[in-house]
């Protein structure tokens, strides 16, 4: 592998352009934009009961009015609209639509359905996710997603949804970022439901993917013309020192247990066998069942790809490495990365964002390619970017104005390494920036913004900032510089 320089990764050579049937849309996820949380019988999902646990959420943020999109999402298409958007990918909250994990809520489809209409007339396409993250609290209430019925429970929700919006929405993500639903919210605990035990963040990601493969298997039944799959998070993880062995163990960790942990089973219907290893002892008995690795891997048409960072990462030596793994467990606190845990990341002193993210954006071309060439080109699946952008403290000048040239520029040097991974052979059909708007970014509340659009939490007013302005330019031509 190859480790780019700062001072190469900041070159800028002359325009690409691409081509004419590429996608550019925005992203968004119900929770950190709808507020609305009583409204039309909506109930309260994991995200309500753990923003309102004191001390969960960045000075006690909850996402009750969030940008209040419920009730301006008119306001929000034709914004989207004038930026020449041609896709729109947002969730739906669960418990708006079934409050108590089963019964259909119509007035909670009522606003899908509403927003999907809004979107086809202003010619812009309606991508939709299952879910991004917020369970309806009375499932959690049941074992959550460390429960197998869950999983159960979330196809019968996919086709709720789908008899509802099927005839409209073509383009249907199961899940966002399994890992973080997993391994955050059953792990470590910094996401909801806010639980801290290994083996149910273990049997949570487990029943992720089986809620996945069983509901793209009864969606296709129902449509075989749907573009279904699901949106992955990748990390690019690279050894500190490629000669030392555990930092090159460190890599291969984490690799296994974050971004081949889910690949796999997908693409290959197994778990990686070396995660499998590290992970021994944690995986709780009976989990996986026959035919469920079968039902995981149930051909998909669509990869899709949130990416932001990537980490130099430093390790002890293989040999070593359990005993650390096993040590750090017991003592270092909950820590999200289940079987490797001893794994610490090396700054390389290249900028960053204000998560204190590296920008990194060579590591989009080369995750890309890999992705093409280890999974996604046999399977003749599509990739799409349904996530990349930045937070930055953006400052509002006098004429009102926000001038976010570093999140400009983060996203344009993403698209020409996008760029670069097409020309290389990558089938990437579009890109999603993240996010529309400023909005609830989880445990750090309305502190980080990664809108193109600036919110005023004060007035809900949308500003569009120079990234957005930037931005439109680019879906009306095709051509970033
Ligand atoms: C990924 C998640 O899908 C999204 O909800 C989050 O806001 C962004 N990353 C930024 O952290």
């Amino acid at each position: 592998m190859t480790i780019v320089t700062p001072s190469e990764a900041a070159t800028t050579p002359s325009a690409v352009t691409f081509p004419k049937s590429f996608l550019w849309g925005s992203a968004t996820a119900a929770y950190q934009v709808e507020g609305g949380h009583a409204a039309g019988g909506r109930a309260p999902s994991i995200w309500d009961t753990f923003s309102k646990t004191p001390g969960k959420t960045h000075g006690g943020d909850t996402g009750d009015v969030a940008c209040d999109h419920y009730h301006r999402f008119r306001e929000d298409v034709a914004l989207m609209k004038r930026l020449g958007l041609n896709v729109y990918r947002f969730s739906v909250s669960w418990s708006r639509v079934m409050p108590d994990g089963v019964t259909v809520n119509p007035e909670g489809l009522r606003f899908y359905s509403d927003l999907v209409d809004e979107l086809l007339n202003a010619g812009i396409i309606p991508w939709l996710t299952q879910y991004h993250w917020d369970l309806p609290q009375v499932l959690e209430d049941a074992g959550g997603w460390a429960n197998r019925e869950t999983a159960y429970a979330f196809e019968n929700y996919a086709v709720v949804l789908h008899e509802a919006l099927g005839d409209r929405v073509r383009q249907w993500t199961t899940l966002n970022e399994p890992w973080c639903a997993a391994f955050l919210g059953y792990a470590n605990g910094h996401h909801a439901p806010g639980r801290t035990e290994p083996s149910f963040a273990l049997a949570a990601a487990h029943h992720l993917l089986l809620g996945h493969g069983l509901a793209v298997h009864r969606l296709r039944e129902r449509d075989p013309e749907l573009e279904l799959g699901l949106t992955l998070n990748f990390t690019d993880y690279r050894p500190a020192d490629p000669a030392s062995a555990g930092d090159v163990d460190a890599a291969r960790r984490l690799d296994g247990s974050f971004n081949r942990f889910f690949a796999e089973p997908i693409f290959h219907g197994t778990y990686p066998a070396d995660a499998l290893e590290d992970q021994a002892g944690l995986w709780p008995d009976d989990l996986i069942h026959a035919g469920d690795m079968e039902l995981i891997s149930t051909p998909i048409d669509v990869l899709g790809v949130n990416f932001y960072t990537g980490e130099l990462l430093t390790g002890a030596d293989p040999g070593e490495a359990s005993a650390a793994a096993a040590s750090a467990r017991t003592e270092g606190g909950p820590n999200p990365n289940v079987g490797s845990e001893h794994v610490s990341s090396v700054r390389r002193g290249l900028p960053q964002t204000a998560m204190g993210w590296e920008v990194y954006p060579q590591a989009l071309r080369d995750l890309l390619v890999r992705l093409h060439t280890d999974y996604t080109a046999e399977a003749g699946v599509a990739l799409y970017v349904t996530e990349n952008g930045a937070a930055y403290d953006d400052v509002v000048e006098a004429d009102g104005s926000v001038q976010d040239t570093q999140r400009l520029d983060y996203i344009r040097r993403h698209l020409r390494a996008l760029h670069e991974a097409m020309e290389a052979g990558a089938d990437v059909r579009g890109y999603f920036v993240w996010s529309l708007l400023d909005n609830f970014e989880w445990a750090f509340g309305y502190a980080k913004r990664f809108g193109i659009v600036r919110v005023d939490y004060q007035t809900l007013e949308r500003t569009p900032k120079a990234s957005a302005h930037w931005f439109a330019g680019v879906a009306r031509t095709g051509v970033v510089d």
